[in-house]
């Protein structure tokens, strides 16, 4: 006998918990880095524009996708036709199989620097500590290394917590985390922020490199093509930073949506949800850009000496300037640490209930024996991650699944809503349930979003086949990004190959009858 489909209590829940899996690791450096990388100010320029055209007309996408056919993302694709279903299990195994086995890896690390915290067990040399003593990193992507055990201890307790969140129905599990983990989360980052931006050096910093524009590097038309090639690629990591951050091309938010009871406002949802995602960026920002501020400040040395990429933001630079605070560093540490895992947390589940709500839906499995299962699974397959290569492995996958992996799903989700529903149809039911969408929406799905997320596509692609990305061996690349890609599409084959119980595939809503709503 198939379990009943749970059903979020409140509307409130339902937008906690998407925001939860849009605010994620990706919001607090990911978005600073690429800001100060990518022309300062300027960077927000593609950023809006990609918010306003791709991640607002997808979010609306995908929640009237899965209000409408009630489904995770295969059954949802499904219903439209079977020969889509591949692609409603290409996005959650993508986010299940290429983003969750690092993410929570990531999460883990996060938890282990919450315990440093406590004792400021990092010490001066902030760099040193994070590669040489805690990841141990081995010489190359290719040399393993074995497992570091207090790393695989973390990333145990994260799949842990995971489970106990994900293990009951949707009401009991996600949405009550997300009633208490979100408000948690608003309040440390406030705090944090507040607290950072009355730091020496820290105001000085926010003006003279967020705020601040340097337009040259935006310039799409610019004489010289070098430039412009480098202004394409400033562009194609906005749409991908927009891509990640709102969970888009993860079949998450289809899945979320499916869960909404009849009737609810589905455009002012999805608004809601990106404002709130983005606007957490841009104020954690400030956190970022400050605390690199202070510390160029009491160092004297220039901003862009200070500020690092990627993990190095969080576990470099940040426990050096929490280190030469004035006063309470141990207390700023725990919290910021602990906004991290947190942050990570309510994503972290959002990526298994992706896939645990597509495989409940097709096999009729019981939800406690999936999540288990998947949990287990996961564990064992992010164990790679923990490794004294893990920092190169997960640098490869995520540019591959980021750059490749989403972008590939959010085009054809676009290709199928806009052409094979057909765009108008899809937005004449969003409009019925509460909020109208602008019929603009139409041509952003069926032309302008497509074509922007190819011509990205192109570039990610030219850009790495003329220069290996981050100077990896082509192997290596080839093996851990490519294979890792063929492995998500092979599963996704497999699962969309076996048949599904007919009466599952009526659809709720037929076109025809779509068409008569206004
Ligand atoms: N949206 C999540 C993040 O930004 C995955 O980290």
């Amino acid at each position: 006998m198939p379990e009943a489909r749970s059903s979020w209590k409140s509307n409130i829940g339902f937008l906690l918990a998407a925001i939860g899996s849009a605010i994620g690791l990706g919001n607090v450096w990911r978005f600073s880095y690429m800001a100060h990388e990518h022309g300062g100010g300027a960077f927000l320029i593609p950023y809006l524009v990609a918010l306003l055209l791709a991640g607002v007309p997808i979010m609306l996408l995908e929640y009237g996708l899965g209000h409408m056919e009630k489904g995770s993302s295969p059954l949802s694709l499904a219903r439209i036709g079977a020969k889509h279903e591949w692609l409603g299990w290409w996005m959650p195994v993508v986010a299940m199989f290429g983003i969750m086995l690092f993410y929570s890896v990531v999460i883990g690390w996060c938890v282990n620097y919450l315990f440093f915290s406590f004792t400021l067990s990092w010490g001066a040399d902030t760099q040193t500590f994070f590669f040489s003593n805690f990841l141990q990193l081995s010489d190359s992507a290719a040399h393993l290394g074995g497992i570091r055990v207090p790393i695989a201890f973390a990333t145990l307790l994260v799949w842990v917590l995971c489970w106990l969140i994900c293990f009951r129905d949707i009401r009991h599990g996600i949405e009550r985390a997300s009633m208490i983990f979100m408000p948690a989360l608003f309040l440390l980052t406030i705090i944090i922020v507040v607290w950072t931006v009355n730091l020496d050096g820290a105001a000085d910093a926010i003006k003279n490199h967020y705020l601040h524009a340097d337009w040259s590097k935006i310039n799409l038309f610019a004489s010289d093509p070098e430039a412009r090639m480098k202004a394409g690629k400033v562009w194609a990591a906005a749409f991908g930073q927009i891509f990640f951050t709102l969970s888009l091309g993860f079949g998450i938010m289809i899945t979320y949506a499916s869960y909404l009871p009849e009737k609810s406002n589905i455009a002012r949802n999805a608004v809601i949800t990106t404002i709130v995602n983005c606007l957490f960026s841009f104020i954690a920002g400030f956190a970022v850009f400050g605390i690199v501020g202070f510390m160029a400040h009491s160092q004297n040395v220039p901003f862009g000496e200070a500020i690092k990429g990627g993990p190095q933001l969080a576990f470099v630079v940040y426990p050096k300037a929490i280190s030469m605070l004035p006063s309470m560093n141990v207390l700023f540490g725990i919290l910021f640490f602990l906004m991290l895992v947190i942050a990570g947390l309510t994503s972290g589940v959002s990526l298994i209930e992706a896939f645990a709500c597509s495989l409940t839906d097709k096999f009729d499995w019981s939800r406690r024996r999936v999540v288990t299962v998947i949990c287990i699974i996961g564990f064992l397959g992010s164990i790679i991650f923990t490794t004294r290569a893990g920092l190169y492995l997960l640098d490869i996958a995520d540019h591959f699944i980021t750059n490749y992996g989403l972008v590939l799903g959010g085009l054809l989700e676009c290709i199928i809503a806009g052409w094979i529903v057909k765009a108008v149809i899809l937005r004449k039911y969003i409009s019925s349930q509460g909020s109208k969408v602008p019929v603009i929406w139409d041509f952003f799905i069926k032309f302008t979003t497509p074509a922007i997320l190819l011509y990205l596509l192109y570039i990610s692609l030219a850009d790495d086949l003329k220069n290996n990305y981050s100077d990896y061996p082509t192997d290596q690349l080839i093996l851990f990004g490519g294979g890792w890609l063929l492995i998500c599409l092979i599963v996704a084959l497999a699962f969309a190959f076996s048949p599904w119980k007919p009466e599952k595939l009526k659809r709720r809503h037929l076109p025809e009858e779509d068409e008569l709503l206004v």
